[in-house]
């Protein structure tokens, strides 16, 4: 080992911050390295693998293309395996959803410079779903919110919430600076969630979250009280939960008492941590919901659905047909899995469609003429004001779907 900075470097590392494995690696390991040093740590660690935001180009524009173009020309490569998060468009069926050409021609070249650099096109923000869950304990750097929260939480591995750029440094360089979450010290709770509301949907999960997101801001809450009995699918819960979390505030970990792998692990709750309650979840629903009752647009899988959640739209559609758009959102592998299992075939013959690769926050809604949208995920209720300045419903899957075949909204 020896020293750049107060950051211990090896001599491999080094020899790459010093460009001798070519000027795409020098500047990966001079982002990385200058994190590290913001961050204050110690040394870099090796990640097993990387999921890199930034793909869309709604959010990325000519600017983010460019930069993209000019890392893959200098030779940038992926060392570990790294996936893309979605991207602006289902990219097999982006005109039958009004994609404008221009948009899929520019989202194309983005998808390029990445595949060049070696990032694998699997356009998700729910990897677990498609075979990639790292282990406990492991490293990785995962870069969308909901992903980095399912990630440290439900598996118990160890990533920072990266942005776009630094997560597709730490896939060229292979490594990432140990700070933060990928140390056992940060990985303890700042405050304890007493939940004594009654939590009996993914809505439900919803608003308990972005209350919580809100209260805890960036720091780790750890839950108690919170039954998972309701669902037979609990993993779909703390997807839900950990989503809602990172976009009301800024959590990239949490823990559930009796459910999540490092809630009972010694000094995970510190005696003399804050404790918070939440008796109601009326003000979570009212932050998630506007006075809208007509609805242009449905969208469920944020973050995208799983197998069993398609399965689910699919028994409830069965005989009718909605008036509204309604997408539902997966990753491409699990389409096809619904493909083969009649799921996809069953939506679409109630005029829905299974859209893969993309998400109702990602893609250029506002050019499709979308202004209203209902939803049963805090993450897209809060961000598709936001980003796409639509007004939102939120409730229960069962109220979107209601809400798709009379295209009004019912309920509270
Ligand atoms: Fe995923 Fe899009 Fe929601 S990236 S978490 S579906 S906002």
């Amino acid at each position: 080992m020896s020293h750049a900075s107060d950051v211990r470097l090896t001599e491999e590392e080094r020899a790459m911050l010093a460009g001798e494995a070519g000027p795409a690696v020098r500047k990966a390991m001079e982002i990385v390295v200058a994190l590290a040093r913001i961050y204050g740590a110690r040394h870099l660690v090796p990640v097993e693998s990387v999921q890199v935001a930034g793909v869309s180009y709604k959010n990325l524009g000519d600017a983010g293309l460019q930069f993209l173009r000019e890392w893959a020309d200098e030779g940038a490569r992926a060392r570990v395996p790294a996936f893309l998060n979605p991207a602006g468009m289902d990219l097999q069926r982006w005109k039958e959803l009004g994609i404008p050409e221009d948009f899929a021609r520019a989202q194309a070249a983005v998808i390029e410079a990445y595949t060049r650099m070696g990032i694998a096109p699997s356009l998700t923000c729910t990897p677990y779903y498609i075979g990639l869950r790292p282990a406990f304990g492991s490293h990785v750097a995962w870069s969308e919110s909901s992903a980095v929260s399912f990630a440290n939480s439900v598996l118990g591995a160890r990533t920072n919430r990266e942005g776009g750029p630094s997560a597709l440094a730490a896939a060229i360089a292979g490594r990432t600076g140990a700070y933060s979450l990928h140390l056992d010290e940060n990985r303890r709770a700042t405050c304890l969630i007493e939940v004594r509301a009654p939590v009996r949907s993914i809505a439900d999960i919803g608003a308990l979250g972005a209350l919580a997101g809100e209260l805890v801001r960036d720091g780790v809450p750890y839950f108690r009280g919170l039954d998972l009995s309701w669902t037979r699918r609990p993993e779909e819960a703390l997807k839900a939960l950990g989503a809602a979390m990172a976009a009301s505030g800024a959590v990239a970990l949490y823990h559930v008492e009796g459910v999540t792998p490092e809630a009972g692990l010694p000094e995970i709750l510190p005696a003399d941590v804050r404790v918070l309650t939440i008796h109601d979840l009326t003000a979570g629903y009212q932050k998630l919901n506007g006075p809208l009752e007509e609805i242009d647009l449905v969208s469920l899988g944020c973050p995208h659905a799983s197998l069993e959640e398609l399965g689910e739209v699919a028994r409830f559609l069965a005989g009718r047909h909605v008036r509204t758009r309604l997408w539902i959102t997966t990753a491409r592998q699990v389409r096809e899995q619904a493909e083969r299992a009649g799921i996809v075939a069953q939506i679409e013959a109630a005029g829905g469609q299974v859209v893969a690769d993309t998400c109702v926050i990602v893609a250029p809604v506002e050019l499709l003429g979308v202004r209203s949208l209902a939803t049963n995920s805090a993450k897209a209720a809060l961000y598709a004001r936001s980003h796409s300045g639509l007004e939102t419903r939120f409730g229960t899957t069962e109220q979107c779907l209601e809400a798709a075949l009379t295209g009004r909204w019912r309920g509270p």
